[in-house]
Protein backbone atom coordinates (compact mmCIF):
# COMPACT_ATOMS: atom_id res chain seq x y z
CA UNK A 1 0.00 0.00 0.00
CA UNK A 2 1.26 3.34 -0.69
CA UNK A 3 1.26 5.41 2.44
CA UNK A 4 1.46 9.00 1.18
CA UNK A 5 -2.02 9.29 -0.16
CA UNK A 6 -2.79 9.40 4.34
CA UNK A 7 0.24 11.78 4.66
CA UNK A 8 -0.70 15.45 4.61
CA UNK A 9 0.54 16.53 0.99
CA UNK A 10 1.96 19.96 2.71
CA UNK A 11 4.72 17.78 4.76
CA UNK A 12 5.30 15.60 1.42
CA UNK A 13 6.46 18.72 -0.19
CA UNK A 14 8.45 19.96 3.47
CA UNK A 15 12.23 20.44 2.20
CA UNK A 16 15.22 19.54 4.83
CA UNK A 17 17.19 22.51 6.24
CA UNK A 18 21.09 22.19 6.07
CA UNK A 19 21.95 22.44 9.58
CA UNK A 20 25.80 21.35 8.50
CA UNK A 21 25.16 17.66 9.51
CA UNK A 22 28.88 16.79 8.37
CA UNK A 23 30.35 18.29 10.94
CA UNK A 24 31.87 15.72 13.58
CA UNK A 25 31.88 16.35 17.03
CA UNK A 26 35.68 15.93 17.41
CA UNK A 27 37.96 18.99 16.70
CA UNK A 28 36.82 22.73 17.24
CA UNK A 29 32.65 22.97 16.11
CA UNK A 30 32.04 27.02 15.58
CA UNK A 31 29.54 26.35 13.03
CA UNK A 32 26.00 26.16 15.66
CA UNK A 33 27.28 29.45 17.55
CA UNK A 34 27.43 27.37 20.94
CA UNK A 35 28.67 28.49 24.18
CA UNK A 36 32.41 26.53 24.62
CA UNK A 37 31.27 25.50 28.03
CA UNK A 38 27.81 25.10 30.25
CA UNK A 39 27.30 26.72 33.55
CA UNK A 40 28.64 24.95 36.17
CA UNK A 41 25.90 24.73 39.03
CA UNK A 42 23.59 23.60 35.86
CA UNK A 43 25.59 20.71 35.21
CA UNK A 44 25.56 20.01 39.18
CA UNK A 45 21.56 20.07 38.94
CA UNK A 46 21.65 17.91 36.06
CA UNK A 47 24.00 15.25 37.68
CA UNK A 48 21.63 15.54 40.73
CA UNK A 49 18.56 15.05 39.11
CA UNK A 50 19.78 12.56 36.73
CA UNK A 51 19.07 9.53 39.58
CA UNK A 52 14.87 10.62 38.93
CA UNK A 53 14.92 10.35 35.27
CA UNK A 54 13.05 6.99 35.63
CA UNK A 55 10.02 9.26 36.94
CA UNK A 56 8.15 11.65 34.50
CA UNK A 57 8.86 15.33 35.15
CA UNK A 58 6.66 17.29 38.00
CA UNK A 59 3.09 18.14 36.14
CA UNK A 60 2.95 21.19 38.42
CA UNK A 61 5.63 23.59 36.41
CA UNK A 62 4.83 26.81 38.84
CA UNK A 63 7.95 26.89 40.19
CA UNK A 64 9.88 27.34 36.72
CA UNK A 65 6.93 30.29 35.65
CA UNK A 66 7.87 32.03 38.41
CA UNK A 67 11.27 31.70 38.39
CA UNK A 68 11.35 32.82 34.29
CA UNK A 69 8.42 35.68 35.50
CA UNK A 70 11.03 37.28 37.81
CA UNK A 71 13.74 36.88 34.99
CA UNK A 72 11.97 38.33 32.73
CA UNK A 73 9.80 40.88 34.58
CA UNK A 74 6.29 39.42 33.85
CA UNK A 75 3.92 38.07 35.64
CA UNK A 76 4.08 34.26 36.13
CA UNK A 77 0.57 33.47 33.66
CA UNK A 78 2.89 35.37 30.86
CA UNK A 79 5.32 32.57 30.79
CA UNK A 80 5.38 29.16 29.31
CA UNK A 81 8.38 26.48 28.95
CA UNK A 82 9.23 25.01 25.94
CA UNK A 83 12.08 21.78 24.83
CA UNK A 84 14.24 25.32 23.37
CA UNK A 85 13.62 27.51 21.18
CA UNK A 86 12.43 25.60 18.07
CA UNK A 87 9.63 23.86 20.22
CA UNK A 88 8.36 27.44 21.09
CA UNK A 89 8.66 28.46 17.12
CA UNK A 90 6.32 25.13 16.38
CA UNK A 91 4.24 25.72 19.15
CA UNK A 92 3.78 29.08 17.80
CA UNK A 93 2.76 27.74 14.06
CA UNK A 94 0.50 25.19 15.51
CA UNK A 95 -1.29 27.67 17.45
CA UNK A 96 -1.70 30.30 14.94
CA UNK A 97 -1.09 29.26 11.41
CA UNK A 98 -2.99 26.39 9.62
CA UNK A 99 -3.54 25.11 5.61
CA UNK A 100 -3.83 28.01 3.48
CA UNK A 101 -2.53 31.21 5.98
CA UNK A 102 0.24 33.18 5.51
CA UNK A 103 3.27 34.17 7.36
CA UNK A 104 5.60 36.84 6.53
CA UNK A 105 9.49 36.25 7.44
CA UNK A 106 12.74 38.30 6.72
CA UNK A 107 15.49 36.74 4.75
CA UNK A 108 18.35 35.63 5.41
CA UNK A 109 17.14 34.58 8.97
CA UNK A 110 16.59 32.05 10.78
CA UNK A 111 15.28 28.80 8.68
CA UNK A 112 13.04 26.94 11.36
CA UNK A 113 10.15 30.39 10.28
CA UNK A 114 10.14 28.65 7.26
CA UNK A 115 9.79 24.83 8.56
CA UNK A 116 7.28 25.48 11.76
CA UNK A 117 5.15 27.67 8.58
CA UNK A 118 5.13 24.13 6.46
CA UNK A 119 4.73 21.90 8.85
CA UNK A 120 1.27 23.30 9.41
CA UNK A 121 0.24 23.29 5.71
CA UNK A 122 0.45 27.18 5.91
CA UNK A 123 3.36 29.12 3.77
CA UNK A 124 5.94 31.64 3.86
CA UNK A 125 6.20 34.97 2.47
CA UNK A 126 10.10 36.50 2.60
CA UNK A 127 11.27 40.43 2.35
CA UNK A 128 14.72 40.72 1.94
CA UNK A 129 16.98 42.75 4.18
CA UNK A 130 18.88 45.78 3.03
CA UNK A 131 22.66 45.91 1.83
CA UNK A 132 23.84 46.73 5.81
CA UNK A 133 21.46 43.60 6.45
CA UNK A 134 18.67 46.60 7.90
CA UNK A 135 14.85 46.01 7.63
CA UNK A 136 12.43 48.04 6.34
CA UNK A 137 9.90 48.65 8.13
CA UNK A 138 7.18 50.18 6.48
CA UNK A 139 8.20 47.70 3.67
CA UNK A 140 7.70 44.81 6.35
CA UNK A 141 4.11 46.21 7.47
CA UNK A 142 3.14 46.90 3.68
CA UNK A 143 4.32 43.28 2.86
CA UNK A 144 2.58 41.71 5.46
CA UNK A 145 -0.69 43.97 4.79
CA UNK A 146 -0.76 43.19 0.70
CA UNK A 147 0.00 38.89 1.80
CA UNK A 148 -2.49 38.52 4.69
CA UNK A 149 0.09 37.50 6.92
CA UNK A 150 -1.24 36.04 10.48
CA UNK A 151 2.02 35.70 11.88
CA UNK A 152 5.53 37.83 11.41
CA UNK A 153 8.70 36.08 12.37
CA UNK A 154 11.54 38.25 13.21
CA UNK A 155 14.69 36.93 15.20
CA UNK A 156 15.72 39.94 16.82
CA UNK A 157 19.05 40.01 17.25
CA UNK A 158 19.28 37.94 14.31
CA UNK A 159 20.56 35.15 13.11
CA UNK A 160 22.55 35.06 10.77
CA UNK A 161 23.50 38.79 10.33
CA UNK A 162 23.96 39.22 14.10
CA UNK A 163 22.67 42.41 14.42
CA UNK A 164 19.69 44.04 15.83
CA UNK A 165 16.43 44.33 13.15
CA UNK A 166 14.40 46.83 15.40
CA UNK A 167 14.62 49.31 18.26
CA UNK A 168 11.27 49.50 20.55
CA UNK A 169 9.32 52.49 18.34
CA UNK A 170 9.51 50.08 15.82
CA UNK A 171 8.29 47.29 17.30
CA UNK A 172 5.72 49.22 18.88
CA UNK A 173 4.78 50.42 15.09
CA UNK A 174 4.73 46.76 13.58
CA UNK A 175 2.92 45.61 16.48
CA UNK A 176 -0.12 48.16 16.26
CA UNK A 177 -0.28 48.37 12.36
CA UNK A 178 -0.63 45.05 11.13
CA UNK A 179 -3.59 42.96 11.58
CA UNK A 180 -1.11 39.72 12.68
CA UNK A 181 0.47 38.13 15.51
CA UNK A 182 4.58 39.51 15.99
CA UNK A 183 6.77 37.34 17.28
CA UNK A 184 10.19 38.08 18.31
CA UNK A 185 12.51 35.78 18.51
CA UNK A 186 15.05 36.98 21.64
CA UNK A 187 17.19 33.68 21.67
CA UNK A 188 20.28 36.25 21.61
CA UNK A 189 18.84 38.61 24.23
CA UNK A 190 21.71 37.82 27.02
CA UNK A 191 24.20 39.24 24.51
CA UNK A 192 22.04 41.88 22.92
CA UNK A 193 20.43 43.30 26.18
CA UNK A 194 17.49 44.41 24.40
CA UNK A 195 14.04 42.71 25.06
CA UNK A 196 10.41 43.90 23.89
CA UNK A 197 9.00 42.26 27.09
CA UNK A 198 7.64 45.74 28.24
CA UNK A 199 5.49 46.05 25.52
CA UNK A 200 3.54 42.91 25.66
CA UNK A 201 1.00 44.36 28.19
CA UNK A 202 0.26 46.53 25.76
CA UNK A 203 0.35 44.69 22.47
CA UNK A 204 -1.38 41.42 22.49
CA UNK A 205 -0.23 40.52 19.68
CA UNK A 206 3.43 40.54 20.28
CA UNK A 207 4.86 36.94 21.76
CA UNK A 208 8.47 36.76 22.03
CA UNK A 209 10.74 33.62 22.10
CA UNK A 210 13.66 33.02 24.14
CA UNK A 211 16.15 29.95 24.80
CA UNK A 212 18.96 28.98 27.43
CA UNK A 213 20.93 26.93 24.27
CA UNK A 214 22.93 30.01 23.84
CA UNK A 215 23.93 32.22 27.06
CA UNK A 216 24.02 29.31 29.48
CA UNK A 217 25.49 26.50 27.17
CA UNK A 218 22.38 24.24 27.07
CA UNK A 219 22.03 23.70 23.85
CA UNK A 220 22.52 20.36 23.95
CA UNK A 221 19.26 19.67 26.54
CA UNK A 222 17.06 22.23 25.26
CA UNK A 223 14.99 24.60 27.60
CA UNK A 224 13.93 27.44 26.18
CA UNK A 225 10.22 29.74 27.02
CA UNK A 226 7.45 31.66 25.43
CA UNK A 227 6.54 35.14 26.91
CA UNK A 228 3.09 36.79 25.97
CA UNK A 229 0.21 38.07 26.63
CA UNK A 230 -2.15 36.15 29.43
CA UNK A 231 -4.93 34.79 26.86
CA UNK A 232 -1.83 33.45 24.44
CA UNK A 233 -0.20 31.48 27.04
CA UNK A 234 -3.56 30.09 28.30
CA UNK A 235 -4.12 28.80 24.89
CA UNK A 236 -0.46 27.20 24.37
CA UNK A 237 -0.50 25.58 28.11
CA UNK A 238 -3.77 23.95 27.01
CA UNK A 239 -2.24 22.91 24.07
CA UNK A 240 0.68 22.01 25.49
CA UNK A 241 -1.12 19.91 28.43
CA UNK A 242 -2.36 17.44 26.00
CA UNK A 243 -0.21 15.60 24.30
CA UNK A 244 3.15 17.08 25.38
CA UNK A 245 3.06 17.43 29.27
CA UNK A 246 6.04 15.93 29.31
CA UNK A 247 7.58 17.64 26.94
CA UNK A 248 10.25 19.74 28.76
CA UNK A 249 12.33 17.04 30.34
CA UNK A 250 13.84 16.90 34.32
CA UNK A 251 17.31 17.82 33.60
CA UNK A 252 16.33 20.24 31.46
CA UNK A 253 14.39 21.83 33.95
CA UNK A 254 16.82 21.29 36.90
CA UNK A 255 19.21 23.03 34.92
CA UNK A 256 17.25 25.69 33.93
CA UNK A 257 15.99 26.40 37.73
CA UNK A 258 19.68 26.09 38.66
CA UNK A 259 20.36 28.99 36.46
CA UNK A 260 17.40 30.93 37.82
CA UNK A 261 18.20 30.48 41.42
CA UNK A 262 21.75 31.79 40.84
CA UNK A 263 21.49 35.26 38.85
CA UNK A 264 24.26 36.36 39.98
CA UNK A 265 26.98 33.36 38.76
CA UNK A 266 24.76 32.90 35.75
CA UNK A 267 25.20 37.13 34.78
CA UNK A 268 28.78 36.32 35.86
CA UNK A 269 28.72 33.27 32.88
CA UNK A 270 27.37 35.66 30.35
CA UNK A 271 29.92 38.32 30.76
CA UNK A 272 32.75 35.77 30.77
CA UNK A 273 31.14 34.46 27.20
CA UNK A 274 30.83 37.61 25.91
CA UNK A 275 34.10 38.95 27.12
CA UNK A 276 35.37 36.01 25.35
CA UNK A 277 33.96 36.83 22.03
CA UNK A 278 35.44 40.61 22.17
CA UNK A 279 38.84 38.70 23.28
CA UNK A 280 38.08 36.67 19.53
CA UNK A 281 36.99 39.68 17.99
CA UNK A 282 39.97 41.68 19.09
CA UNK A 283 42.24 39.04 17.06
CA UNK A 284 40.27 38.78 14.30
CA UNK A 285 40.18 42.28 13.29
CA UNK A 286 44.16 42.21 13.07
CA UNK A 287 44.12 39.64 10.77
CA UNK A 288 44.72 40.73 7.07
CA UNK A 289 41.49 39.75 4.81
CA UNK A 290 38.63 39.72 7.10
CA UNK A 291 36.66 41.87 8.81
CA UNK A 292 34.19 41.76 11.70
CA UNK A 293 30.49 42.85 11.09
CA UNK A 294 28.94 44.16 14.34
CA UNK A 295 26.57 42.06 16.30
CA UNK A 296 25.32 41.42 19.50
CA UNK A 297 24.95 37.26 19.66
CA UNK A 298 27.05 34.17 20.31
CA UNK A 299 28.54 34.32 17.11
CA UNK A 300 30.59 36.47 14.70
CA UNK A 301 30.07 37.12 11.49
CA UNK A 302 33.37 37.90 9.17
CA UNK A 303 33.26 39.12 5.97
CA UNK A 304 36.04 37.79 3.53
CA UNK A 305 37.92 40.27 1.42
CA UNK A 306 40.33 37.80 -0.41
CA UNK A 307 38.61 34.45 -0.38
CA UNK A 308 35.19 33.07 -0.83
CA UNK A 309 33.79 31.81 2.24
CA UNK A 310 33.24 27.86 0.83
CA UNK A 311 36.91 27.89 0.13
CA UNK A 312 37.93 29.14 3.55
CA UNK A 313 35.31 26.56 5.35
CA UNK A 314 37.01 23.91 3.70
CA UNK A 315 40.64 25.14 4.44
CA UNK A 316 39.62 25.71 8.09
CA UNK A 317 37.56 22.09 8.24
CA UNK A 318 40.99 20.66 7.01
CA UNK A 319 42.36 21.75 10.33
CA UNK A 320 39.39 20.28 12.39
CA UNK A 321 37.98 23.78 12.93
CA UNK A 322 34.27 23.94 11.61
CA UNK A 323 32.38 27.15 11.04
CA UNK A 324 29.43 27.78 8.44
CA UNK A 325 29.40 29.23 4.97
CA UNK A 326 26.54 31.55 4.91
CA UNK A 327 26.12 31.36 1.40
CA UNK A 328 23.58 28.74 1.92
CA UNK A 329 21.11 31.13 3.39
CA UNK A 330 19.09 33.08 0.56
CA UNK A 331 20.34 36.24 -0.07
CA UNK A 332 23.74 36.09 1.59
CA UNK A 333 26.58 36.92 -0.53
CA UNK A 334 29.28 34.43 -1.03
CA UNK A 335 31.95 35.97 1.31
CA UNK A 336 30.31 35.97 4.45
CA UNK A 337 31.40 33.41 7.76
CA UNK A 338 29.33 32.64 10.42
CA UNK A 339 31.91 31.60 13.48
CA UNK A 340 30.98 30.76 17.03
CA UNK A 341 33.11 31.99 19.77
CA UNK A 342 35.90 29.33 20.99
CA UNK A 343 36.56 28.72 24.38
CA UNK A 344 39.48 30.86 25.62
CA UNK A 345 42.43 27.95 25.29
CA UNK A 346 41.48 27.54 21.66
CA UNK A 347 41.11 31.03 20.56
CA UNK A 348 44.95 31.00 19.69
CA UNK A 349 44.96 28.07 17.69
CA UNK A 350 42.02 28.96 15.67
CA UNK A 351 43.39 32.80 14.89
CA UNK A 352 46.65 30.97 13.92
CA UNK A 353 44.83 28.76 11.63
CA UNK A 354 42.80 31.73 10.00
CA UNK A 355 45.95 33.94 9.50
CA UNK A 356 48.02 31.24 7.70
CA UNK A 357 45.04 30.54 5.55
CA UNK A 358 44.52 34.01 4.25
CA UNK A 359 48.11 34.60 3.76
CA UNK A 360 48.19 31.55 1.42
CA UNK A 361 50.73 29.29 3.42
C1 LIG B 1 17.15 33.05 16.16
C2 LIG B 1 17.11 31.69 16.77
N1 LIG B 1 15.98 31.26 17.34
C3 LIG B 1 15.88 30.07 17.91
C4 LIG B 1 16.94 29.21 17.93
C5 LIG B 1 16.69 27.87 18.53
O1 LIG B 1 17.56 27.44 19.43
P1 LIG B 1 17.15 26.31 20.48
O2 LIG B 1 16.12 25.45 19.86
O3 LIG B 1 18.41 25.62 20.78
O4 LIG B 1 16.61 27.05 21.64
C6 LIG B 1 18.16 29.59 17.34
C7 LIG B 1 19.30 28.68 17.29
O5 LIG B 1 20.29 28.89 16.65
C8 LIG B 1 18.24 30.87 16.75
O6 LIG B 1 19.36 31.31 16.19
Amino acid sequence: MNVNKFINPWILQLKSIDWGKSVPQRGIRLNFGENPIAFEPALQAIRAEASNVNRYPEVDKSKEYHLLADYCGVKPDQVIMTNAGDDAIEMIARVFLGPGDMALAVIPSYPCYAAATEVVGASLVTMELGAQFQLDVSALIETAKRNKAKVIWIANPNNPTGNLLLDLAQIGQIARSVDAMLILDEAYFEFSEFSAVGLINNNPNLVIVRTFSKAYGLAGLSFGYLLGNQETIQCMRHLQDGPQIFSVNRLARAAARAVLENPNAAQAFVDSFKSAKRHMEMGLAQIPGIEVLPGVTSFSVLRLTTMTASQFKNKLAQQAIFIKDLSIYNGVKDNLIYMGIPALNDQQTVLREIKSILEGK
